[in-house]
Order: C-alpha cells, then structure tokens, then sequence
C-alpha cells in the first residue's frame, strides 16, 4: 500500500504527490518543517511543535498555512491514513509559488507538505552509544529558525556517515559545540551535572531537548546551560544527543577519542526510559 500524503488540501499516494518548481521552498529552501515522534498514534509534545511551527513561520513572515485547529486534523488524518502507531510525521510550509526572484510579495499563498512514516525505535535497554564527529560549524546566524535550508547540515551529517559516524557535531568558531546536525548535544560532567548550549540564535530550541529538561528536571538533576568543548566532552562522564528521531541517544566516541569508558551513560539511558515513560510505552514495541 503506497504511504499518503498530504499537499495542499489533497490527500494523495505519496508517489504521485508533487509541487511546483515555481515553489520557493524548491528554489530558494525558503520554507520550515516539523518532525515530530508518533507514539500511540499521537503526536508527542504536539502544542510544543505546533508553538515551534509558528515562531519558525512568524520570524520569517510567512503566514500559517490554516489555522492550528485545522492543522490538527489533518496531523491526525495522516496518522489515521497510513495507519501509523510509532514513527515520525513530517511537515513544511513553503513561502508559496511565484515566478523565480529573490524578493517575494507580502501576500503569498503558503504551501503545506505533510507525510508520515511508521519507525521503530530501539527501547530504553537496547540503544548502542553511537560515534559523533565534529566539523566547523558553516551555518548562518538564525539557527533558532526550523528552516528547510539545511545544506550545511547534510554536509555535516554525510560526512559523519563517510567516517562511520551517527552524528556529527557542529562547533562554532570560538572551538564550543552548538548542536549535531538534526540534534541537540548534551554531556553530564564527573559532577552528575547535564550541561547544554542555551537557546538563543545559534542553536535550534529542540523540542526533545525541553522535554528531557523537565524530566531531569523532576528527577533534581541539576542543568546548567553553557557552551562546552568537544575536549570537555570526551573528559566528562558521559556525552549524549536528545532529537524526535533519536530521543535520547548515548555518544561513546568523540572522533576517535572515548567518552569515559566509551558504554551508554547511566544518566542518558535513565533519560531515555523516562522518556519513554513520559511519551508512553508503545514506543519501543
Ligand atoms: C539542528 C537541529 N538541532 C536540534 C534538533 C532537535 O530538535 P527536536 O528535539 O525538536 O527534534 C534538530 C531536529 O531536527 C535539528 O535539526
């Protein structure tokens, strides 16, 4: 049975849905996106990503697509049609479709691309620690925008998969790190403490990141939010990546160098089944 998708107010077989090349989000990557975990056949932190959608969309002036009532029954339409329980959803607003200029009019008619996939994620016990890499960190300077302009980002992550790596990390010119490609980066020092970057520009405000911050936050671990080195990290006691398609996931290498002794944290995979506490157990059938 070929997946559905959603374009523009057709539900569609994914395989015949398409757009214009006229769109902008083809030619100038002007658009945003979501990508939200599927648990129970519900979207995880719904509100949190809708409130990201809409930042995303106001900072760059382009208009919801339909109103946040509206976007919830076609999320739930999508999940129903292709009868996803555990997987990720997926969906982007373009600016809209003109003739190719750079300058774009007030008034266009955004475009909204929605698909879902089903995706089985490793349970709390089973997730390996991965291999991150670290690369400069090329991107512009509105890392806070969830825009489809991801070319730095691909770059990073292919590069992690040509050495073998999950991940790569980005770090900025000054030798911290920033975030992984499509992943928010964490270390829990010898101390027990959870360090990561502070939302402000240069980072994405993800939405896992929040929740594991509330869930550590119950459990009095104490969070401190500062930029942290690539050597403070493979120094610390453990090293981990929080992302919707990878919820908690434990790092055991640093380019070639171990985190501690290289095994998944106590502290990341406690995270991890809270996590899946938190968004129900389904997730990890
Ligand atoms: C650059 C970047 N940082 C962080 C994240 C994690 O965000 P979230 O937890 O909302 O998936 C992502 C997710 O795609 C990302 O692309």
């Amino acid at each position: 049975m070929s997946r559905i998708a959603y374009v523009n107010g057709r539900y569609i077989p994914q395989h015949q849905a398409g757009v214009s090349i006229d769109d902008r989000g083809y030619q100038f990557g002007d658009g945003v996106y979501e990508v939200v975990t599927i648990i129970n056949g519900r979207m995880a932190d719904e509100d949190w990503h809708l409130d990201r959608l809409e930042f995303s969309l106001g900072e760059l002036v382009i208009p919801m697509p339909m109103s946040r009532a509206a976007l919830k029954i076609v999320i739930r339409n999508i999940i129903r049609m292709n009868g996803i329980s555990t997987g990720l959803i997926y969906f982007q607003v373009t600016r809209g479709v003109m003739r190719r200029d750079h300058a774009f009019p007030a008034l266009m008619k955004p475009q909204l691309v929605m698909t879902a996939k089903t995706m089985k994620f490793p349970g709390p016990d089973s997730a390996r620690p991965v291999k991150v890499i670290t690369v400069p960190d090329q991107r512009w300077r509105r890392r806070d925008i969830k825009t489809t302009q991801l070319l730095p980002n691909c770059l990073a992550k292919t590069k992690a998969v040509e050495a073998g790596a999950y991940e790569a990390w980005m770090v900025d010119d000054d030798g911290y790190v920033t975030e992984g490609s499509s992943s928010n980066a964490w270390i829990v020092t010898k101390e027990g403490e959870l360090i990561t970057r502070p939302t402000t520009y240069d980072i994405l405000s993800g939405i896992t990141r929040k929740t594991v911050m509330a869930i550590a936050a119950e459990r009095n671990l104490k969070i401190v939010e500062r930029a942290f080195t690539p050597e403070e990290a493979i120094a610390g006691a453990e090293a981990f990546m929080t992302s919707a398609s990878s919820i908690v996931t434990p790092i055991g290498l640093i380019n070639d160098s171990p985190v501690a002794d290289g095994e998944a944290g106590p502290v990341a995979m406690a995270l991890r089944h809270a996590y899946f506490d938190h968004v129900g157990k389904n997730a990890a059938e």
